[in-house]
């Protein structure tokens, strides 16, 4: 195989969605996560100062809270180029090692998912992240070869949403990790009305409140229901979202006061009508609520348990009395 000869599966970082529109291009812009971002600055002055590229980097946390524009900002602040890519997108080892001869020194490689990349290539990133050493297995039985390739110095940020998925020697090999946190209210109001600039949307402040109240504490959400809602200002008042507009259009789209959605509602339910109120395994909710385990996963349990509706025992999933509450539902009597 000549590596030169594959295409590195790049994903384009050249972004047209609005998403790449909103996202922040500057550290000041950047709101929140501070413990992150002043070690980051650290460990970036420090590593300029040495003329070295920084350690690698993982960086953890769920859906939404801001880890590829953490890496994008890391790249701004060195002066380097970052090539974007993803756990899947790594097929092969040729896939890997087409990437990896294209970086240039200091350059930084951002695998997003990279739980989700398989052990073939896991193992061939070990010792490009050690030693800077491609290693790559040629022929078969007795004419195999290794062949050695060296690399410029990179920097890897790896990026997931399950931390848990990622093997000890691959963890072990990233000398800085860092988990995003859920935003403070505060924040996320800030991180609104900066979009809203960029936008061009009239918003006022309370109206921006009930945004923020509803967006589960993440910005990507956040700027999902923005623009939600703008659309609907666009069309029934003349662009202006004031708080009863908002509220209206938040109503109409089915979330809640606390940024509920009927899928989080009816997860609810069914742990509460089917399974008595819990506890219930991950595998028998999602096929009661025919959702996917990553969904539930990743998706609606971070901010169910967030919120304290749902607990998670070593027997399973179990709704909560304050879940109960908010939702005005009784638990369906114990089996007697
Ligand atoms: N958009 C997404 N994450 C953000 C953040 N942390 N600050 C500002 N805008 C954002």
């Amino acid at each position: 195989m000549s590596v030169k000869e594959e295409q590195p599966k790049l994903i384009s970082t050249q972004n047209s969605s609005l998403d790449f529109t909103l996202r922040p291009k500057k550290w000041q812009d950047y709101i929140g996560q501070d413990r992150i971002k002043e070690n980051l600055k650290i460990i970036i002055e420090a590593a300029k100062q040495r003329h070295e590229s920084p350690d690698h980097i993982l960086l953890y946390g769920n859906p939404g809270l801001g880890k590829t524009t953490l890496a994008f900002l890391i790249a701004k602040e060195m002066g380097v180029n970052i090539r974007q890519t993803s756990g899947p997108a790594i097929e092969r080892p040729g896939d890997l090692a087409a990437i990896l001869t294209n970086l240039a020194e200091g350059d930084i490689l951002f695998i997003d998912e990279i739980h989700r990349l398989n052990k073939i290539c896991e193992e061939i990133l070990y010792p490009s992240m050690e030693e800077f050493k491609l290693n790559l297995i040629t022929g078969k039985g007795t004419m195999a070869q290794t062949m050695s390739i060296d690399l410029f110095h990179f920097t890897l940020i790896g990026a997931t949403t399950k931390i848990a998925s990622i093997s000890s020697p691959l963890r072990s090999r990233f000398g800085i990790i860092f988990q995003l946190d859920f935003y403070k209210e505060e924040e996320i109001e800030k991180i609104i009305e900066r979009s809203a600039k960029i936008l061009n949307v009239d918003i006022s402040k309370p109206a921006v409140k009930i945004i923020a109240q509803r967006s589960r504490f993440t910005p990507r959400i956040a700027n999902h229901l923005l623009k939600r809602v703008r659309d609907f200002a666009q069309v029934k008042n003349n662009g202006f979202i004031t708080p009863l507009l908002a509220e209206k259009a938040l109503k109409f789209l089915d979330i809640d006061e606390l940024g509920l959605t009927k899928e989080d509602r009816r997860l609810l339910k069914t742990i509460s009508d089917k399974f008595r109120g819990g506890p219930v395994g991950l595998k028998a909710l999602a096929s009661a609520t025919m959702e996917e385990e990553d969904s539930i996963l990743e998706l609606y349990e971070p901010y169910l348990i967030q919120l304290g509706f749902i607990q998670r025992t070593p027997r399973g999933r179990v709704i909560t009395e304050k879940a109960y509450k908010y939702l005005k539902i009784r638990p369906k009597d114990k089996l007697l």
